[in-house]
């Protein structure tokens, strides 16, 4: 597209200012916005065609009976569908769905309706903002009759409340003066795969229920809200559409503005219905403004930690910052229950589902820039071990498989037609890859320890039982594979999957329990078949590949038609053995890399968006520099230039993901050796530097490479390695809750209690509570009944506590937790509570902390400096490296006494020895500590 000069990229933005209709499918995906929990594709508001809308929620897939192929087009079938005969039935797959529209809109300006397409468009603009996800589309136009009205259209989907997406729409009369009707509302006509049902109507919204096939049911609140302007609307609903209509005055060269704020929730999450609802309330109190003003200060905390920066390239430097973009609204962030999809939330291509490039194309990037995401797609495998075991079970072994091409429930979707998807097991060792990878970069042996190890012994378990002895020989071997090149999708001994079964068998063997086993693994890990050419370095990437045809003969240079006989050719569609040296640096020395990339560059295809930036990658470490650059622009460029010509069906996020690899392990060189970081830079001739971060076991680094060097240093705030939290008002409220078993308590006596008098038992602990109501009562009991009596009153906290949900959440709390977690800090919760757990179990907050110290865990309370000097030793850490929030005078002092720097979660009256006051977490900076 940019090469036709109509896509215009600046710094920090992607933009077009001509309008053409042969664009609208491949600029509904580029387009694209997000924030890893919703995907919105770049539709125009006034279009209504299925291929370019798009809302997608992640999870959220319907089931279906269908063969996954037949939504794609030919070229589809024929690149995959190598025997359409083995596919006689359709078979069950997950689909992400297409879920309904909430910024559908139609507008009449003084009775003519307005589509950009029609009368005369006498300007045009549509820019994506990278550094606030915020997509801006601006319209001059003429109606036909002289009259001209501009137009702008903006939308984000917010990353400070991620169930959110907000427009805003303002529409300004230039010449004339009469009325503008507006139609707004939810449009379910596109799609008809669930049931759709409204659920509320009110003046100026609504909330819709889709029940999809199979899957989770979503709810979707959508509040319209005119500014500045009386907020009266009709209900005018027809099939599928759902809409309130309204008419404004309109005055020559006075702006009429509406904000449209939809959210999406599904059963996924705990209260969708009421939260649907309640958050398109809250959101339109507070204003598209205010929205997107919280929305962008958390992009901001996002790019401090993401950006790359390059100097002396600033096309270079622009579309990499887009495919970093995609590659923030890609992320689940630390939902482990998704991970994500080859299209991640922008397309239906694939049907929304997960393939290796997530392990080996995309986790790299998480694992070294949000650790805590990069851990949550471990987990994701974690949880579909065991459909992963069953897949193993299946086919007679012991272990576990993981798919091919799978989504939620973690089962095969693809069909077995596809041959590559049967024998291509090397996902078996990309998955136990990327787990070890994670544990390498991030330090973090215990979860290696809980979660990790099962998967890395099981996938080795597979492994060893789908290699064969050959007597003869004296050799392992895997017969009837392919590696990720799918041109010879059945070859016996591909290099990739036998070295990196060696690899996992040789990690796997001090992680297995038996013996025995383990020891089968380094004798197989010993064994295996991993030819190399010791003078050259040169590796076949399968038995017999020297002795393919050298061309690449393709029947008319088609896909797969008759004669196509692919597999007998030389021809890759990705890297294979190139690939497998970038992912073992520590075993390949430079005459492996130069022999390779000498023999198969000239093969290579790129029939895989995956291929470029792999091959950008090792050029670099090569010194190729004309090469480097040939493969950085084709990478970065893939989706501009649809060069598979599929970008429509959604942006290819793994290539993003090598991309940034290419930046990383490639231009900075960086390799992971044991302990020690690595560099070799090899920049391009007119990139003066590249700087970006990492967090390496904990730490935070900046590296900077300029003039052949690469320079580390450990980013500024690094002194504060520990953050201590009090639990109550300060993560949690639970107040409301304690207030509720005392008054239980107080009724069951018939003592008098109340909110006031329950202002005295805050922060106190349970025994002290008490005393306050006796007091009170004016009633005195011995002391062993005050026991009991406090005892009672915690069995009815313990019952309440089932009803605390998200909404007791100090507000951006997650975020600071995550924030934290991501910049590599170690979090405890240090509370007096002896509910402690209990309070983080019921809200599933326990995965943020290492460490918890209750109220049992300790013999002396607030003010005295135990359970913070406790915190810190058990964190590792000591006083200086650690800071305390806490929303309490008593825990205030503890953490002054124990020689810690105290947040005070609260006004500065209260709190006024505390080091600073904060009360917005979103506002919260480290630094302000220094
Ligand atoms: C590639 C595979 C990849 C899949 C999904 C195919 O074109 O060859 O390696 O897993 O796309 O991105």
């Amino acid at each position: 597209m940019e090469e036709t000069g109509k896509q215009l990229m600046e710094e920090w933005t992607v933009s077009e200012s001509v309008y053409h209709p042969a664009n609208e499918r491949t600029g509904g995906t580029l387009f694209s916005i997000g924030n890893g929990l919703l995907g919105l594709r770049g539709s125009y508001e006034e279009l209504g065609t299925k291929e370019v809308q798009g809302l997608f929620a992640a999870g959220v897939y319907r089931k279906s009976v269908e063969r996954q192929f037949q939504m794609a087009d030919t070229f589809c079938r024929k690149k995959y569908i190598f025997n359409e005969e083995l596919m006689p039935t359709p078979e069950e797959v997950c689909i992400i769905q297409d879920l309904p529209d909430p910024l559908y809109c139609k507008i009449w300006l003084n009775g003519e309706p307005f589509r950009m397409w029609d009368g005369n468009l006498l300007a045009y603009n549509r820019a994506l903002d990278l550094k606030t996800g915020v997509l801006d589309r601006t319209v001059r136009w003429d109606d036909g009759k002289g009259n001209i009205t501009s137009i702008r259209f903006r939308r984000f989907c917010s990353m400070a409340e991620r169930h959110l997406v907000a427009q805003e729409i303002t529409i300004t009369p230039e010449n004339w003066s009469g009325e503008v009707k507006i139609e707004s509302g939810i449009d379910a006509s596109l799609n008809t795969e669930y049931e759709e049902s409204v659920e509320r109507d009110w003046n100026s919204g609504l909330l819709l229920k889709s029940e999809i096939d199979g899957g989770s049911t979503a709810f979707q609140g959508l509040e319209n809200r005119w500014v500045d302007r009386s907020n009266e609307w009709k209900s005018e609903s027809q099939l599928r559409r759902y809409k309130k209509v309204a008419t404004v005055p309109a005055e020559q060269g006075w702006p009429v503005c509406l904000e449209k704020f939809g959210s999406l929730y599904s059963t996924q999450d705990d209260n969708p219905k009421t939260d649907a609802e309640a958050l398109v309330a809250h959101s339109a109190d507070a204003g598209f403004a205010a929205c997107l003003a919280a929305s962008s200060k958390v992009w901001k905390t996002l790019w401090d930690q993401a950006d790359i920066q390059i100097e002396g390239d600033a096309k270079a430097q622009q579309r990499l910052r887009f495919a970093l973009f995609h590659l923030l609204i890609a992320s689940p962030q630390t939902d482990s229950r998704v991970s994500i999809g080859a299209k991640a939330l922008s397309g239906q291509g694939y049907g929304g589902n997960i393939f290796w490039d997530t392990d080996i194309n995309l986790a790299p990037f998480y694992q070294w820039v949000f650790p805590e995401w990069g851990k949550s797609l471990c987990r994701y495998r974690y949880r579909m071990l065991d459909a992963a075991r069953a897949y193993a079970h299946s086919e007679g072994h012991a272990g576990a498989r993981y798919p091919w091409q799978s989504s939620i429930e973690g089962f095969e979707h693809a069909p077995v037609a596809i041959t590559c998807s049967r024998t291509q097991i090397h996902v078996v060792v990309d998955v136990a890859y990327s787990i070890l990878r994670y544990a390498d970069i991030s330090g973090d042996l215990q979860w290696l320890e809980a979660e990790g190890r099962e998967i890395v012994t099981e996938c080795a378990r597979y492994m060893a039982e789908r290699v064969e002895y050959n007597e003869a020989e004296n050799r392992y071997e895997i017969l009837g594979v392919g590696g990720p090149d799918e041109y010879h999708p059945v070859t016996d001994n591909n290099a990739y999957t036998n070295y990196l079964t060696a690899y996992l068998l040789r990690r796997a063997a001090p992680l297995c329990e038996d013996p025995t086993e383990s020891a089968r693994w380094l004798e197989i890990a010993e064994k295996i078949y991993c030819p190399v050419d010791e003078a050259t370095g040169l590796i076949p990437q399968c038995d017999g590949f020297y002795g393919l045809k050298d061309t690449w003969e393709m029947a008319g240079g088609d896909w797969g038609g008759p004669g196509a006989e692919y597999h007998e050719c030389k021809g890759l569609k990705q890297p294979d053995v190139v690939l497998l040296l970038t992912l073992l640096p520590e075993q390949f020395q430079r005459k492996h890399l130069q022999a390779n990339w000498d023999y198969y560059e000239r093969f290579i295809q790129h029939g895989s968006s995956l291929s470029p930036s792999i091959h950008a990658l090792v050029a670099a470490k090569l010194g190729l520099m004309d090469r480097t650059k040939h493969y950085f622009d084709l990478s970065a460029g893939f989706d501009f230039m649809d060069y598979n010509k599929d970008t429509y069906s959604g942006i290819h996020i793994g290539n993003f993901g090598g991309l940034w690899q290419a930046m990383v392990y490639g231009f900075a060189g960086l390799e992971l050796h044991g302990d020690e970081l690595r560099f070799d830079p090899h920049l391009p001739e007119n990139w003066t530097s590249l700087k970006f971060n990492l967090q390496f076991r904990g730490e935070a680094l900046r590296v900077e490479v300029s003039d052949g060097k690469a320079t580390v240093s450990k980013k500024v705030d690094q002194k504060i390695k520990g953050v201590l939290f009090d639990l109550d008002g300060v993560v949690v409220f639970t107040d409301k809750y304690h207030y509720l078993a005392w008054k239980r308590l107080a009724d069951d006596k018939g003592w008098k209690f109340d909110e006031e008098v329950n202002e005295g038992c805050r922060g106190v602990p349970r025994l002290a509570s008490l005393q306050v109501l006796l007091d009170h009562n004016g009633i005195d009991l011995p002391l062993e009944e005050k026991e009991r009596l406090a005892d009672i009153k915690n069995e009815y906290y313990k019952e309440l506590l089932q009803r605390i949900n998200d909404s007791d959440l100090y507000p951006g709390a997650i975020e600071l937790l995550e924030r934290f977690k991501n910049e590599g800090l170690k979090l405890a919760i240090c509370s007096s509570s002896k509910n402690a757990q209990a309070v983080l179990d019921a809200l599933d907050l326990a995965k943020y902390f290492d460490v918890v110290i209750g109220g049992n865990d300790i013999e002396n309370s607030k003010p005295h400096p135990e359970i913070f000097l406790a915190g810190a030793e058990q964190l590792g850490l000591s006083s200086e490296e650690c800071i305390v929030f806490e929303d309490a005078e008593s825990g205030v002092a503890a953490a002054l006494a124990a020689g810690m720097k105290c947040v005070g979660v609260g006004p500065r009256e209260r709190l006024g020895a505390a080091t600073l006051c904060a009360t917005d977490y979103s506002a919260f900076e480290l630094a302000a500590l220094a």
